[in-house]
């Protein structure tokens, strides 16, 4: 789902999100902004959807559950909620979002190792439709919750497969020392006693391996080894109607990058799960939402360089976009009216440290002060992971529809995160 399956693309020399040409945005709404495509998200929507269209035992098919982590805004969920997609949350707040992004209750599962009795509260109080839970003391918890309200909850168990996804190691979620779920070894025996309790009806088990998987090997082995297990568990008399499989698809961040498709991935889990006989839930975030979205910028200054190539300052940061400095990250970066120059530079933000960087020595567009650019494949993990770190406020989004546009985020200013601040009377 790379270039080719988005819809950012040159038209008489300008950059346009569909039929809107990215200058327009930028005028109107200012930058830095998060702009993103709704033909994209739909089509990415449907390509997920149909190389899954073999799979599922009714005639509903699997569970396709948004990973809201990846792009909680409103109207990016809108989107896919029209789709038929359901939400996989971590939080309360990713919860109210995908409720009030008109998820339906039932097709909302709620994953996350550190879910607090608040938030397993909430869930049960919204009845959705299941809770991943990723340790017995979590099941526990859960299950007296539960009885206490009289009802009997759905659930799969968490299961850490020990396998290595071969991706960055912040991301990585299915190795042993990884804090996520029950050790495969200890699978069995939590399942037994978690099956047991009042209240919970345990009716499967659930994976994640890790994020931006650039093979499906990794993936394989883990679904074999939760076949196994549940093959095993129903041996021992449980019933296992439900797996989850997670997400972790991974996206071309540079051009040119040849990543497993959505139909290769549906071809493999055809293959690892044809025999399985229970109802799939996929949990896909980057691979929906990563190319339908792009982060604008302008160009402040061009700086010389000391004894390396230039800097090119663009006024977003590292609080906009923050997967360069966490990760290490490739993000393409064009600029929005390409003049055919090239040239190679330091692509920076204001931000006062040095981790502060999009990308060293890359050869791009050339650009002078002014000029605008994007960042691209920043619709997943982009402005959900900003911060207002050097008081540089919340950057706005925009979801384009055609030859319209919306401002989807308003831009949260310094001064309004100011106002939440208050200095105590004794201070003077
Ligand atoms: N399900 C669970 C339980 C997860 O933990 C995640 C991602 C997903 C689904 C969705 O994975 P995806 O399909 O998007 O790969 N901030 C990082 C990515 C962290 C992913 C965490 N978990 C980044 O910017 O690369």
């Amino acid at each position: 789902m790379g270039a080719a399956m988005d819809h950012f693309s040159l038209r008489d020399g300008v950059l346009h999100a569909e039929d809107v040409p990215l200058p327009r945005i930028a005028r109107e709404v200012g930058t830095p902004v998060y702009v993103y495509s709704r033909a994209t998200l739909e089509r990415h929507a449907r390509v997920f959807r149909e190389a899954l269209s073999e799979l599922g035992t009714d005639e509903e098919g699997p569970l396709i559950a948004f990973a809201v982590k990846a792009n909680p805004n409103l109207a990016v969920l809108k989107v896919l909620q029209r789709q038929g997609f359901g939400a996989d949350v971590v939080s309360g707040g990713e919860l109210r979002r995908a409720l009030a992004a008109g998820m339906p209750p039932e097709k909302i599962v709620f994953s996350g190792v550190g879910k607090t009795r608040a938030e397993l509260e909430l869930g049960l109080a919204e009845g959705i439709g299941q809770f991943n839970v990723e340790s017995r003391e979590e099941g526990h918890e859960l299950a007296e919750l539960a009885a206490a309200r009289g009802i009997e909850v759905q659930a799969c168990l968490r299961v850490n497969p020990d396998v290595d996804a071969k991706t960055h190691a912040k991301i990585s979620t299915g190795k042993a020392e990884n804090k996520f779920g029950v050790p495969l070894m200890r699978a069995q025996e939590t399942f037994a006693e978690l099956a047991a309790l009042d209240g919970l009806n345990l009716r499967g088990v659930a994976i994640h391996i890790g994020s931006q998987l650039a093979d499906l090997e990794p993936l394989e082995t883990a679904f074999g080894k939760i076949g196994k297990l549940v093959a095993d568990l129903r041996a021992a008399g449980h019933a296992v109607t439900h797996v989850d499989l997670g997400g972790g698809l991974g996206v071309p961040y540079r051009k040119g990058d040849t990543l497993p498709s959505p139909a290769d991935y549906g071809a493999m889990v055809a293959h690892a799960t044809g025999d399985w006989d229970v109802k799939l839930t996929f949990e896909p975030g980057r691979v929906i939402a990563g190319n339908a979205g792009v982060l604008l910028t302008r160009v402040v200054r061009v700086k010389r360089g000391g004894n390396g190539p230039p800097f090119v300052i663009v006024d977003a940061a590292m609080n906009d976009l923050a997967r360069p400095a966490l990760y290490g990250a490739w993000h393409d970066f064009e600029a929005v009216e390409p003049s055919g120059e090239r040239m190679t530079a330091n692509i920076v933000g204001p931000i006062c440290e040095t981790g502060d960087t999009f990308a060293t020595d890359r050869e791009c567009d050339a650009l002078v002060s002014g000029d605008l650019a994007v960042f691209r494949t920043a619709g997943a993990y982009g402005a959900t992971m900003a911060s207002s770190y050097n008081s540089r406020g919340f950057v706005a989004e925009v979801l384009v529809d055609g030859d319209r546009f919306a401002v989807v985020a308003d831009r949260i200013d310094a001064g309004a995160i100011m106002d939440a601040e208050r200095v105590p009377e004794w201070l003077g």
